[in-house]
């Protein structure tokens, strides 16, 4: 397929060169966090000198609401809330009731550490949230806690999951699975979880500059399931694209298994992300992306930044996981390391 714009009844999808739509946007809301996983914003480097954002700098709600109208307007059809962690940024419900109202948008989700769904899982669900993805990585606390990077014990993130079911919200966990860190507690967070929410496990990825990954510590699938001690059948997938390969119990519980490592899946990859400071970036591992907030807040129209997404992702050719293999080895031969946008930046 061609890449380029598409008509489409109200709405033109957008195409990239190796013929993927754009139809999912993930907003950033704010780079801070109330924990330090190692794997994603170790305290080493995210001390307590650590320069994070001023408020001005980052999107308004109002800007934000604009961006995605035109993103939806150019093949989006389902939204996803990051950080940082997200709940982290005041006001959030009001955000969520912007994006609600947008046309077009079939599916709003949010990707949270759970610390604060308690004070706020209620507010989001009547603001018209449906669900969210709460990380838990383990329900041993010390491993939890090491892992976190704070000591912050496993029962505040149940106590958030709690909080988000009671609200009505639907629930999905995300564990990153590292080897020798978590991997034989994996079975105990199944156990526990598996009546009220679809797990999923995420191989443990390169992500940023500073989470010392090595292929060594990735667990490959087929040792996942067996740490889960269930009998599981493969289930198709829900949506073209979808990031997790699904499998169920005899009792039709699902776990999801991220596998960006093993087997990647950047060949149905249709999500862009958004910075909290408008930065448009079209892969995980990207090392630049287009800043939309410059044009934004110089009064460029609609059609101006819509025509700035269309040539951005009209000319995408990301595939990083597909190319990690050569681009690790490149790197070694070369000693120029690949200075990639962290995850604080644009959640995962
Ligand atoms: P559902 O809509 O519930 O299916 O979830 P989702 O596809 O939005 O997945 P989610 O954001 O929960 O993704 C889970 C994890 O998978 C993320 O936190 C990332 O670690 C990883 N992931 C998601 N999207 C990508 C991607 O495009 N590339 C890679 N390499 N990893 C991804
Ligand atoms: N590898 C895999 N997943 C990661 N996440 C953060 N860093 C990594 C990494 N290095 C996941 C977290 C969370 C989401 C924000 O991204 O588990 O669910
Ligand atoms: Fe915070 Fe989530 Fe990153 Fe952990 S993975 S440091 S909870 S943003
Ligand atoms: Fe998409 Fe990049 Fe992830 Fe591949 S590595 S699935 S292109 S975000």
């Amino acid at each position: 397929m061609l890449a380029g714009v598409f008509p489409l009844t109200d709405q033109s999808v957008l195409t990239d060169q190796l013929g993927r739509p754009l139809r999912d946007l993930r907003l950033s809301v704010t780079d801070r966090c109330n924990l330090r996983c190692t794997y994603c914003m170790p305290k080493e480097v995210f001390g307590p000198d650590f320069a994070f954002l001023p408020k001005s700098e980052l999107l308004s709600f109002e800007e934000l609401e604009r961006l995605s109208r035109l993103f939806v307007a150019s093949g989006v059809n389902k939204l996803r809330i990051t950080g940082g962690e997200p709940l982290l940024r005041r006001g959030l419900p009001e955000l969520i009731g912007r994006l609600v109202a947008i046309e077009g948008v079939q599916d709003i989700a949010m990707t949270t550490n759970g610390l604060l769904l308690p004070r706020l899982a209620a507010d989001l669900k009547a603001a018209g949230l449906k669900r969210v993805t709460v990380s838990l990585d383990s329900l041993d606390p010390e491993v939890f806690g090491r892992m976190n990077g704070l000591g912050v014990h496993p029962d505040k993130v149940l106590d958030g999951i709690e909080a988000a079911l009671v609200a009505g919200l639907g629930v999905k966990v995300n564990t990153v699975v590292q080897r020798g860190v978590n991997d034989a507690s994996l079975g105990e967070l199944w156990h526990a979880l598996k009546d009220k929410a679809v797990l999923r496990f995420i191989e443990f990825m390169d992500v940023g500059n500073h989470n010392g990954w090595n292929l060594d510590a990735v667990v490959p699938p087929r040792e996942v399931l067996a740490q889960l001690g269930s009998e599981f059948v493969p289930v198709g997938a829900n949506y073209r694209g979808e990031v997790a390969t699904r499998y169920t119990d005899a009792q039709g519980h699902e776990a999801g298994l991220i596998t960006s490592v093993s087997s990647p899946f950047c060949g149905d990859c249709t999500r862009a992300r958004l910075s909290a400071v408008g930065v448009l970036y079209t892969c995980l591992f990207a090392t630049g992306g287009l800043d939309l907030r410059s044009p934004l807040r110089e009064g460029q129209s609609d059609a101006q930044l819509r025509e700035l997404l269309a040539q951005t992702w009209s000319v995408r050719r990301d595939r990083y996981s597909e190319e990690r293999g050569e681009a690790t080895e490149r790197g070694k031969a070369t000693g120029l390391i690949r200075q990639k946008v962290e995850m604080s930046h644009i959640g995962g």
